[in-house]
């Protein structure tokens, strides 16, 4: 079968991936607060939008003035997408039935009915930390994940890492259960001098990808991934 593949519009991530993500699959960003996961999320429905694809953000955090504000920021053109091509939901992630009906039926028909194509939850740790014990928590994220393969739209989600460990996301399941995992981190060099964020795409089915290390950097307008350069 030919893989379609989807662009994050991150040009030197996509040239990580091999040109960019497969159509149709599931894709986690895992790194610590601040490290630019809804940036790097909002980079890839951008590229979806100025592709005339519908595209939906589901936010678990920051309020939809938030979000629209890093849009505009970001130098988006917004009233032209807003509502239009781009839906953002707030959840409140403390209403457990609300947020639980909202992401496992309403997102769904949402998805359907506008037919979108490009898919954000950010971030997916904090719905997954709605439920209270674990093995609940993997057989919904399991059939949740499911599902929205079955949908003709590919998906991003973002999470929080476990504490202490780069590579783990915040309930150690979206890595297993995703298709992609890119991981955002701060790089600290043992002479203390400026921070620096680098990114590592560890997983990648069904397709060849970067196994380097390579540093990014969040500007005003675009995230540029030094692809060419080295971190060490
Ligand atoms: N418009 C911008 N201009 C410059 N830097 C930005 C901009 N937006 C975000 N950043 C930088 O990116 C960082 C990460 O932001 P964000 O994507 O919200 O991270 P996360 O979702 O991982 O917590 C911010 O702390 C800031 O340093
Ligand atoms: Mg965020």
């Amino acid at each position: 079968m030919i893989k379609e593949r989807i662009l994050i519009g991150i040009p030197g991530l996509d040239e990580m991936i091999g040109g960019g993500l497969i159509k149709g699959s599931t894709t986690a960003i895992i790194g610590t607060y601040g490290t630019g996961k809804t940036t790097f999320a909002l980079q890839f429905l951008f590229e979806g939008l100025i592709n005339g694809e519908n595209c939906i953000y589901i936010s678990l955090e920051e309020s939809e003035e938030n979000i629209y504000e890093k849009i505009t920021d970001r130098g988006w053109d917004l009233e032209k997408y807003k509502d239009k091509s781009l839906f953002v939901i707030k959840l409140d992630p403390t209403d457990f039935n609300l947020s639980i009906n909202s992401i496992k039926n309403d997102l769904p028909d949402l998805i359907k009915s506008v037919d979108a194509k490009r898919v954000v939850i950010d971030p997916i740790s904090l719905f997954e930390g709605l439920f209270d014990d674990q093995s609940t928590r993997r057989r919904e994220m399991f059939r949740f994940i499911e599902m929205m393969s079955n949908l003709d739209c590919t998906l991003l989600l973002t999470s929080e890492t476990e504490q202490n460990n780069n590579y783990s996301s915040r309930y150690g399941l979206v890595e297993y259960l995703s298709d992609t995992v890119i991981v955002l981190m701060y790089i600290r060099p043992s002479d203390l001098s400026e921070v620096h964020t680098a990114l590592e795409v560890v997983k990648m089915r069904r397709s060849n990808h970067s196994r380097e290390i390579k540093p990014y950097e969040i500007q005003e307008d675009k995230v540029n991934v030094y692809s060419e350069a080295s971190v060490f």
